[in-house]
């Protein structure tokens, strides 16, 4: 479809492994109430942060073309595993006829503004070993020092719903009172569905500034979409959003709720059903 044939009352296409893409939904519904979105949850291959960056984009290209054919006038990759490792290919593929967005740029962007000297981040395993952020800070803030931290359990809790639990306190009192990260000024929540438990970050780290990437992304689809008169200037929303995951579970029912703060029907949506991965699995035990 060519770019002019968009509607600005088409959809936006919003997606994650799970429900950390709804922090940024939530914060797109803040700025632009009216604006449809279309959601994909990837349940059934959660947490992609484990996973080879060859198998996240393979998902991410599926994905994209299902909420593509479903007529969305942006594409936002509401996840920074994805964004670090599968940007470049769904902007080539789709840049053309429509804003494809990436959560890290904006959040980079975002540092920026803080004008830091000694930035943590933290991350999924594939966004750390990727080295995305240290090097978009280098390019753009060449004296900020960087401390890089994985921190891959924190997915599964907040997916399992232990958020402001003693679960959630353990886990971050380990990882935040790494040696590494002190004298941070800043600390980079660079997987969205850590913005769940900013607060809890936050009071572990009362000196830090701590900065996510679900708002400073809702700003950057805003600007795009009035640049590309694709911005919705209905008076009431534009239509019903759907919200797909490829796995249903309760506990992403309940958490998206308490997320949005209203009733979401989830539909389930297995992308992937009959196909086998065009990689060879790895059937090794250990
Ligand atoms: N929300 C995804 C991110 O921002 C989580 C990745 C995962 O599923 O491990 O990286």
């Amino acid at each position: 479809m060519p770019r002019s044939d968009i509607p600005p009352d088409a959809p936006i296409g919003v997606f994650d492994s799970g429900m950390g893409g709804l922090t940024v939904v939530r914060a797109i519904k803040e700025r632009m109430p009216n604006e449809r979105i279309i959601y994909f949850g990837d349940t059934a291959h959660l947490p992609y942060g484990d996973k080879s960056a060859e198998a996240i984009r393979h998902y991410a290209q599926t994905i994209a073309a299902f909420l593509v054919d479903k007529g969305v006038k942006a594409l936002v990759i509401a996840c920074n595993t994805a964004s670090a490792v599968a940007y470049q290919l769904l902007h080539e593929r789709y840049g053309h006829h429509l804003p494809v967005i990436n959560v890290v740029h904006p959040l980079v962007e975002s540092l920026r503004r803080q004008n830091p000297s000694k930035v943590g981040i933290i991350g999924t395993k594939l966004t750390i070993k990727s080295g995305i952020y240290p090097r978009l800070i280098r390019q753009h803030m060449p004296d900020v020092e960087v401390i890089s931290m994985p921190t891959p359990l924190l997915v599964p809790i907040i997916e399992e719903g232990y958020i402001h639990h003693r679960i959630s306190d353990v886990v971050l009192n380990e990882y935040l009172r790494d040696p590494a990260l002190q004298g941070i000024d800043t600390l980079l929540l660079a997987c969205t569905h850590y913005a769940v438990i900013k607060e809890e970050i936050q009071a572990l780290l009362p000196h830090v500034r701590v900065l996510d990437s679900a708002e400073p992304t809702a700003e950057y689809l805003q600007e795009v979409l009035q640049d590309r008169h694709l911005l919705y200037r209905g008076e009431a929303p534009s239509g019903e959003d759907e919200y797909y995951v490829s796995d249903y579970t309760h506990t992403f029912e309940r958490m998206s709720r308490y997320f949005l703060g209203q009733t979401i029907a989830l539909q389930q949506m297995d992308l992937w059903r009959n196909e086998s991965l065009p990689f060879e699995a790895d059937t090794s035990c250990g």
